[in-house]
């Protein structure tokens, strides 16, 4: 397994263009199940994750061409409905395939996506969104055995604004007979960047962005040519780095309005945040005041960046309350932090974190993507010698290059080969 090894305390400066949104690609990728021949999805970002979805599609009869950020799809001859455990059990995402293979198919046999490192991650609300439009879904043997001769419209209230599930139900509902009324729906950006997508498809749907979604059910769709948003979590992670290293960096080829919430809060660090129209240039602080976070869903502070921000609160002055209201597990950053010398005290869903003065070199391990994140942005400070990141086949799953983006922004950073599993 690799390992990424960084020796610390050089401050970055320079230029980062960020990549295509992993979360917007996915949903994407899998919406060309709904109808036969080829999208053109420009902004796709080189992932591991993007790797899985196309796998276990090419095993559905989908065929891909493409090369760089450009991905051709052409399902025109699906010739099975299986997503297997073995390709799965690798991402939790691969439950976006069930409503469009519902839709286009009639049936769908999914394996059950297990928990995570963050959180038993159930997927019930996709479950009974599709029971009501109709499906008849039994889980046996691991997976999820779905059948529905046609998708009818049904409304909708998600207990919890869920955003594949929104997803999901949005993809299994727009060629069901009537209208589907997602309320409490999740209004991420990747969810109005699919509904622009399905649109462009020829579905018919109104409110995507907000949390109510009405999407009117029509007979025929037709490929599109669609362009990924760019990555929200990327570019708030090299926001954060920028902080972090007191350095002075532009994130270019980003949506300032996705990142509104981690603005706000790296101004109450101290850094200098400003916003153009598709870049945000941040200029460290030379000493990094403490702030309390609180995730929530879009547009508040994004969960997937609690762990980055994490890493700066280390070494800020005084104390900062961490309240993670999203996922159930989602510190588990913290112990590797901990390894670092971070000063960080857990309770429930809240942890206390006490700005140390330093952090200091160490080997650690990654557990999850934004876990991993978090670990590469502690070493790029900790000092001593260098840092070790190990596991960072989690890094790879989300971050497109990530080593090479860091070292061009000065950042002493390199990937070594280890020994494969
Ligand atoms: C999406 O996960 C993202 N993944 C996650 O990003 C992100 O952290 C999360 O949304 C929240 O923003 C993709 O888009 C591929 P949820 P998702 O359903 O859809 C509960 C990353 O790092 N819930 O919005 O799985 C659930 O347990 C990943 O890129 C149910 O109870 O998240 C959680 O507590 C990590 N039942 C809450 O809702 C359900 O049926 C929000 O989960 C579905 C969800």
């Amino acid at each position: 397994m690799d390992k990424i090894v960084i020796e610390g305390g050089h401050p970055l400066k320079g230029v980062v263009k960020v990549s295509g949104a992993k979360n917007a690609a996915l949903p994407a990728i899998a919406a060309c199940l709904l109808t036969g021949g080829p999208h053109t999805l420009r902004g796709i970002p080189l992932l591991r994750d993007i790797r899985t979805i196309k796998s276990i599609m090419e095993k559905l009869g989908t065929v891909f061409k493409g090369s760089g950020d450009v991905l051709e799809v052409n399902s025109d001859n699906l010739t099975a409905h299986e997503a297997p455990y073995e390709l799965v059990k690798t991402m939790r995402a691969s439950i976006l395939l069930l409503g469009p293979l519902l839709a286009r198919l009639g049936q769908a046999k999914i394996s059950l996506p297990g928990g995570c490192a963050i959180g038993a991650r159930p997927i019930n609300l996709h479950l009974k969104a599709l029971v009501s439009m109709g499906a008849d879904i039994h889980l046996e043997h691991g997976y999820i055995n779905a059948e529905a001769k046609k998708l009818k419209g049904a409304d909708v209230f998600f207990d919890i604004p869920t955003v594949t599930g929104t997803e999901n139900i949005m993809m299994a509902a727009v060629t069901a007979q009537g209208t589907t009324t997602l309320r409490n729906a999740a209004n991420e950006p990747e969810i109005k960047d699919l509904a622009q997508m399905l649109c462009a498809m020829g579905a018919d749907i109104e409110g995507a962005g907000t949390d109510t979604i009405v999407i009117h059910g029509v007979d025929n769709l037709a490929p599109c040519e669609h362009t990924i948003i760019p990555d929200r979590i990327e570019a708030g992670t090299f926001m954060i780095a920028a902080a972090l290293t007191r350095g002075d960096v532009d994130i270019q080829g980003c949506r300032p309005d996705h990142l509104m919430a981690l603005m706000e809060k790296l101004q109450q660090t101290g850094a200098e945040v400003t916003k153009m129209d598709e870049s945000i240039h941040v200029k460290g602080p030379e000493s990094i005041e403490s702030v309390d976070i609180k995730t929530m869903p879009f547009p508040g502070f994004a969960t997937d960046l609690q762990a980055q921000f994490m890493a700066l609160m280390t070494v800020a002055k005084g104390w900062s309350m961490f309240r993670e209201t999203v996922f159930e597990n989602r510190f588990i950053h913290v112990s590797e932090l901990r390894r670092l010398g971070a000063d960080i005290e857990i309770n429930g869903n809240q942890a206390l974190v006490k700005g140390r003065e330093k952090l200091l070199s160490a080997p650690v391990m990654a557990t999850d993507l934004r876990a991993s994140a978090s670990l590469i942005l502690a070493g790029l400070v900790a000092e001593g010698g260098a840092t070790e990141v190990h596991r960072i086949y989690h890094l790879d799953r989300g971050y497109e290059d990530i080593e090479n983006k860091f070292r061009a922004l000065g950042a002493k950073i390199r990937r070594e080969k280890g020994p494969s599993v």
